[in-house]
């Protein structure tokens, strides 16, 4: 008997739990999430990318293209996961400028890490997507070709 009201207890408590706040509480995590990605993200751009691409993403001459204002992020969430892990080689135009030189990989950076990273690069600089999840990387990752 007193199991019973012991497991009833319970139900009710994660009832008034869950129904709690609804979908304003998980919109508001997510903005902490977004919080934490975004500072996480800059560590590791400022880390990994800036020597290269700079610290405001402006890139460097003919050697190395443009995150910023980068027409080849426009839609190409996929693409740029792929490309933080595995680098890119070949010529490629961005802008309308074609850069050839290579980019290495980052075979040590954890799907996480990348989320924060891509993250950061598709809020900063004008540009506001959102969260791009660790869940989504994940996906993305199994789909990348090694060498892209
Ligand atoms: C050693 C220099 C170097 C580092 C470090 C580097 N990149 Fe690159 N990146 C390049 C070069 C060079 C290219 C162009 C490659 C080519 O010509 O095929 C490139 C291309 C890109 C592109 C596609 C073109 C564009 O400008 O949109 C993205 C996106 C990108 N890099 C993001 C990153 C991110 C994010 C990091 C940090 C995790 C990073 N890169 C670190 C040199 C670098």
């Amino acid at each position: 008997m007193s199991r019973i009201k012991l497991g009833f207890g319970i139900l009710i408590l994660l009832a008034a739990c869950t129904g709690q706040g609804g979908g304003g509480q998980s919109e508001g995590g997510q903005k902490v999430k977004l919080e934490q990605y975004l500072v996480e993200g800059q560590q590791l751009y400022l880390q990994y990318c800036s020597a290269c691409h700079q610290r405001e993403g402006q890139g460097l001459a003919q050697l190395y293209p443009p995150l910023s204002n980068a027409d080849y992020l426009d839609d190409n969430v996929e693409g740029v996961v792929c490309i933080v892990k595995n680098g890119l080689q070949g010529p490629i135009v961005v802008n309308g400028v074609e850069y050839n030189q290579a980019m290495p990989a980052n075979p040590t950076l954890t799907p996480l890490e990348i989320a924060e990273i891509v993250t950061y690069v598709y809020n900063s600089w004008g540009r506001e997507r959102g969260l791009v999840p660790v869940t989504e990387v994940e996906k993305i990752l199994k789909t990348c070709n090694a060498g892209d």
